[in-house]
């Protein structure tokens, strides 16, 4: 018999899981210019138009482009002037993440579960009609001015909600991989750690996956702490950092600065080959964060043999992690926008469930680089 400790999830008691999620439904950000951030996620990341609402469809205040890929829904909106709460986020975020919507089999039972446990209300279950049939919708707040829908689409056949309509145009510049949402990662303030944890645990349902402390992901300057957190059937990852103390500023402090406070730091996507989304990213001008050039020096000791070429994998800058279930292929682009905080992280898993805690101080010390850069470090 082994002696060896068992890991979290194989001790954890067979609870029934009150909040069953069934994935990722659609991500909303709140943007200036929807039209052409449309444009952007399409040229650049290949996402495919889907719906569009506005004054066209009858909606008055705002308007939203909705893009998709692989199981992946982007809304992109912009207040039409009247919606000042749109309006606001945009002021004080630049283009952020609004929604991390989540596909639920019943939005009454799990707004209700959800509120009972101490969620904030953000919008009460809502029925949304249309010929095709009806979705229902509800939502709470969670760290920041982040908000989860719970989206209930099993009696609907329309082509995204109802209120929109198709998305007709003759620009569909190639997918280039994408395929579904990994993880989405949250940054929180100063000593709110436990208290976001604790919210995804007792509210939502989640347990803790791995934990790394402040020793563990630091740098002669940056520190933070990291918890993931994992629903009933993992599949929904909500890590989630909070800054710790280093010799200069961490760069979680300086999200959280740019930020007006917490929010959604990194949408994590996979491809089925790393190799293939990343050489087409590079060539529509997306940017990664730089890798130290020794990190390759060390790459096969750290993870043992891989099945992609190296040269390929150190000209394109994509990072390799290993854990007890195989290994991970991650690479990390820049901010989307002006302001350092929304990036994308594209991820390809073989075998491996963990989140490249390997690759973090290297990852860091570009961070850091590029900090310098900006003159915020
Ligand atoms: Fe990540």
């Amino acid at each position: 018999m082994t002696t060896k400790a068992p890991s979290v999830e194989k001790i954890l008691p067979a609870i029934e899981d009150f909040l069953p999620l069934l994935g990722v439904d659609y991500i909303e950000m709140y943007v200036s210019n929807a039209k052409q951030a449309a444009y952007y996620y399409q040229s650049a990341f290949g996402f495919q138009p889907l719906a569009y609402c506005g004054l066209e469809t009858g909606i008055k205040d705002r308007q939203s482009y909705v893009v998709c890929q692989g199981n992946i829904k982007l809304v992109l909106t912009s207040p039409l002037g009247n919606n000042q709460e749109i309006g606001k986020h945009i002021e004080a975020k630049g283009d952020a993440v609004k929604v991390v919507a989540l596909t639920v089999d019943n939005v009454n039972k799990s707004f209700n579960e959800t509120v009972l446990r101490g969620a904030k209300p953000y919008l009460s279950p809502v029925a949304e009609k249309d010929p095709t049939g009806e979705v229902k919708r509800a939502g709470i707040h969670t760290y920041g001015e982040t908000v989860h829908m719970f989206v209930e689409r099993k009696n609907y056949n329309g082509i995204f909600l109802p209120g929109f309509e198709k998305w007709e145009t003759n620009y569909q510049p190639a997918e280039i991989g994408f395929k579904d949402v990994d993880h989405v990662v949250g940054n929180v303030g100063w000593g709110e750690m436990n208290k976001w944890v604790d919210f995804y645990a007792n509210v939502m349902g989640f347990y803790q996956l791995i934990s790394f402390d402040d020793n563990e992901i630091s740098t002669d300057y940056t520190a933070l702490m990291s918890k993931v957190m994992v629903n009933g059937n993992k599949k929904i990852k909500f890590p989630i950092n909070e800054p710790a103390e280093g010799k200069k500023k961490s760069q979680v402090e300086e999200y959280l600065n740019f930020n007006g406070g917490a929010g959604v730091q990194h949408i994590a996507i996979t491809t089925d080959n790393i190799i293939e989304t990343v050489t087409h990213l590079r060539s529509r001008g997306i940017e990664f964060l730089n890798v130290p050039t020794t990190y390759y020096d060390t790459v096969y000791e750290r993870v043992g043999e891989i099945d992609e070429e190296l040269n390929a994998i150190r000209e394109l800058g994509i990072l390799v992690d290993r854990d007890e279930d195989g290994y991970l292929l991650q690479i990390f682009t820049k901010p989307l926008g002006p302001r350092p905080t929304l990036f994308f992280e594209v991820i390809q898993r073989k075998g491996a469930q963990s989140f490249g805690k390997g690759n973090f101080k290297a990852l860091f010390e570009s961070i850091e680089r590029e900090q310098e850069l900006r003159g915020t470090l």
